[in-house]
């Protein structure tokens, strides 16, 4: 690790036994269901950038061009001196576009990230690219109470939440972010990316890409649980599934089981019928004058608003 990052401990131990407990509890509700947090291990880390760079995943690279952009005027909502902290980190690759127009002796950077490894080799990328940049890493669930390092003199807090990643949380996870957010942010404000209603094929199109790397991803859950977790099912037992569902306006991932089976973990027996899911991930879009109104009940007030010309994504101002 490069001098100058400070390394923080995350505050429980999350891994294994928490994974355990939370398939379990997985497989035995009806209709069986588990948090996305868990495609994230190291190679769902990879799988998921891997994502981002494909042609049909339109998210990745919209927000990209809106921050190129508008990067100077985003920043300029911050204020003066300025406590950033990304909330699920990942490849630090956004949040350089937004360092870029900040003067690196007003600013701290706290990126949070579930997956350790993952985020110290990116903040060792950023260090080499940022030298003097104050990087403060921080291993956590960023959707419990975590501790955040004390805000330097005269500077406010501001959140960087791009990606659409609050699309995979449901409206009460929504609910309970927004307000968790709004009180650790109190004074400074959030910028946040959301992915916006469109039409179905587009939708369908970035979430099932012609090369399976969206497969591979959703797969991975089953891989760790075989890996990490000792489960045991038949290899060709599971097949991805992704659509859009209007009524809920998300595209729900599944992991759908090919033929009548059983899934075997820790001595605990689990069946699936033929075509019965265990549900992984949904993607929730939204509108801006909907995502406004929900950031408002958690304490938020709505800013300014940068969109694409073809209104697939949108970056939001939203004062704490
Ligand atoms: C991280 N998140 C916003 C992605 C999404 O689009 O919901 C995760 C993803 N799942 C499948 N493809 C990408």
């Amino acid at each position: 690790m490069k001098p100058g990052i400070e390394w923080r401990q995350p505050r429980a131990a999350v891994e294994n036994e928490q994974f355990a407990d939370d398939l379990h509890a997985a497989l035995s509700r009806i209709p069986k269901a588990i948090s996305p947090k868990y495609f994230y291990d190291e190679v769902g880390s990879k799988l998921f950038e891997q994502i981002c760079d494909l042609p049909e995943y339109y998210p990745t690279r919209t927000e990209l061009a809106l921050l190129q952009t508008h990067a100077a005027d985003m920043a300029a909502q911050f204020g003066e001196r300025v406590q950033l902290i990304e909330y699920g980190a990942g490849a630090l690759r956004k949040v350089r576009l937004l360092l870029d127009t900040i003067p690196r002796d007003s600013l701290q950077f706290v990126p949070v990230d579930i997956s350790g490894p993952h985020l110290l080799s990116a903040c060792d990328g950023l260090a080499g690219d940022y030298p003097g940049l104050a990087i403060h890493p921080l291993v956590a669930d960023f959707t419990r109470q975590h501790a955040l390092p004390a805000c330097a003199e005269g500077s406010r807090r501001v959140g960087f939440f791009p990606g659409s990643s609050i699309g995979n949380f449901t409206p009460a996870e929504a609910d309970a972010f927004l307000r968790l957010a709004a009180a650790e942010l109190a004074g400074g404000g959030l910028l946040i990316g959301i992915d916006l209603v469109k039409d179905e094929h587009v939708l369908h199109a970035a979430y099932n890409d012609a090369e399976g790397v969206t497969a591979a991803f959703n797969m991975n859950l089953l891989d760790r649980a075989r890996k990490e977790l000792g489960a045991e099912f038949p290899t060709d037992g599971f097949q991805h599934l992704a659509f859009y569902n209007p009524a809920y306006r998300r595209i729900e991932m599944h992991l759908r089981a090919t033929r009548p089976l059983e899934l075997q973990l820790g001595g605990e027996i689990y069946v699936f019928n033929e075509g019965e899911t265990l549900h992984t991930e949904h993607s929730h879009k939204y509108t801006v004058d909907g995502f406004q109104a929900l950031a408002a009940r958690a304490g938020f007030k709505p800013g300014k608003v940068w969109t694409d010309p073809n209104h697939w994504f949108a970056v939001l101002w939203l004062e704490a």
